[in-house]
């Protein structure tokens, strides 16, 4: 089969890596890709937002089937304009992305149907938020609306910070049209959990849950960020909580966007906080998670295109997911001063025995080398039988890789360790 892959980060490479292994995949390309991807698929310039393109070149290159990765181009209707054109897809249509593309959908949404989450209030006027504000509990936690590049979340410790947040998304139009709305809600406290689930609308089948390290520097301190590395399994993710997570949110979840006339087909990931309340929903995403597919997939040991076609054919409750009882670690090799300003254009050298477990994201081709081309360059993941030993692979092979003014958390992994004990 002729595969496309919408995307060009880690986590597209991680897909396109597993892709890879299974027979029936002949040719890849990847759009727009990266420099680093680019030894893995055919990477064709046409960037993940541009639909009108991403369509024309799967018609006229008879694509087989594809695989839209990123939220952006999910909520700007991909699915739905490849579909029209005949060509099968794994990930939601635009009426189904709409879980992650509005924060206001997903409250609503969960609400309605008794889905354990944070209280919250909309706001779609300012000076109602900076009212309301005034006597909120604090930390105060203040959402826009839409997407907004994984930034538009602020937790305020004070009421001057929420109404500067609230300020900048409402009057300033930081994050533009996304901060129109904002939702502002009850902190909670407790471990979080990824869990990214397949599911084809009828069955949901998650994938071993992993753990993100957002903030920038050691000891989850500094500015958020994409994400600087993960590791699965994720330890506070017992049996008992998982079970509780089927019950309480997955099911109910897919449940609930059926009655709503929106079905979800594709990833549907869940960002969980474990509280002394149970599981709740921070987040959903209509996708899978970066730097999160960069565990999870390595343990992945069914065939990805073949539960891939399983969604998207609606037949997932007989096709199996299989995961080893590894574990897996990921560092992302970031430029130094990401997520603020940082230089490019440095060449990456990676020894070549290192290459299976590499995942590029922010890199280039120049002049026939590889070159760091972002804030988030690469991602490293080692799997073994012991999160510990896991952690020491990639944090040697991590050693080996060079690019100049590399910068990586030096503590990934470490409150799983101790969580694990
Ligand atoms: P999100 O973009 O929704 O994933 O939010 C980013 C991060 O903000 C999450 O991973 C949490 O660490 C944190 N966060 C979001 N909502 C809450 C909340 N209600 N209480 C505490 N932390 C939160
Ligand atoms: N790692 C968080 C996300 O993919 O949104």
């Amino acid at each position: 089969m002729n595969i496309l892959v919408v995307g060009g980060g880690g986590r597209e490479h991680a897909i396109i890596k597993k892709l890879k292994e299974s027979p029936k995949v002949q040719k890849i390309y990847a759009l727009p890709g990266n420099g680093g991807i680019a030894a893995d698929a055919e990477c064709v310039d046409i960037g993940a937002k541009d639909i009108a393109g991403i369509v024309d070149f799967a018609v006229k290159n008879a694509v087989d089937y594809a695989v839209v990765a990123p939220d952006d181009p999910l909520v700007l209707g991909c699915v739905d304009a490849l579909e029209e054109k005949g060509v099968p897809c794994f990930g939601p249509r635009a009426n189904a992305a709409i879980i992650e593309g509005s924060k206001v959908f997903s409250k609503r949404l969960m609400q309605k149907y008794g889905i354990p989450t944070a209280k919250y209030e909309v706001f779609t006027e300012k000076e109602k938020a900076l009212e309301y504000l005034e006597t909120a509990p604090l930390p105060a936690v203040i959402k826009a609306d839409g997407l907004a590049l994984g930034k538009g979340v602020i937790i305020a410790p004070t009421r001057e910070e929420a109404k500067k947040a609230v300020e900048d998304m409402m009057g300033a139009h930081r994050f533009g049209a996304s901060g129109d709305r904002i939702v502002i809600e009850e902190f909670l406290e407790g471990p979080e959990v990824s869990v990214l689930a397949f599911t084809d609308g009828k069955t949901v089948k998650p994938m071993v849950s992993s753990m993100d390290h957002k903030r920038a520097l050691d000891g989850d301190k500094g500015l958020n960020t994409g994400g600087m590395g993960t590791v699965a399994p994720n330890p506070y993710y017992t049996n008992e909580i998982a079970k509780e997570c089927t019950e309480k949110i997955y099911l109910p979840t897919i449940a609930a966007m059926n009655a709503e006339g929106r079905p979800f087909k594709g990833c549907l990931y869940f960002g969980l906080m474990i509280t002394k309340d149970g599981p709740k929903v921070i987040e959903y995403n209509c996708r899978f998670g970066d730097p999160e597919t960069q565990v999870v997939l390595p343990l992945l040991e069914s065939d990805l295109l073949e539960i891939m076609l399983a969604v998207t054919e609606e037949r997932l409750a007989g096709t199996e997911v299989r995961f080893s009882e590894k574990h897996a670690a990921c560092v992302i090799m970031a430029s130094k001063g990401y997520p603020g300003s940082y230089e490019k254009g440095f060449e990456i050298t990676v020894p070549d025995e290192l290459r299976g477990g590499v995942y590029f994201a922010g890199a280039a081709i120049k002049d026939g080398k590889t070159v760091t081309a972002g804030g988030r360059v690469l991602g490293v993941t080692e799997t073994a039988d012991s999160l510990e030993e896991a952690l020491r692979r990639a944090y040697t092979d991590v050693e080996r890789i060079r690019f100049e003014n590399a910068f990586y958390r030096k503590d990934i992994g470490q409150r799983a360790l101790k969580a694990g004990k």
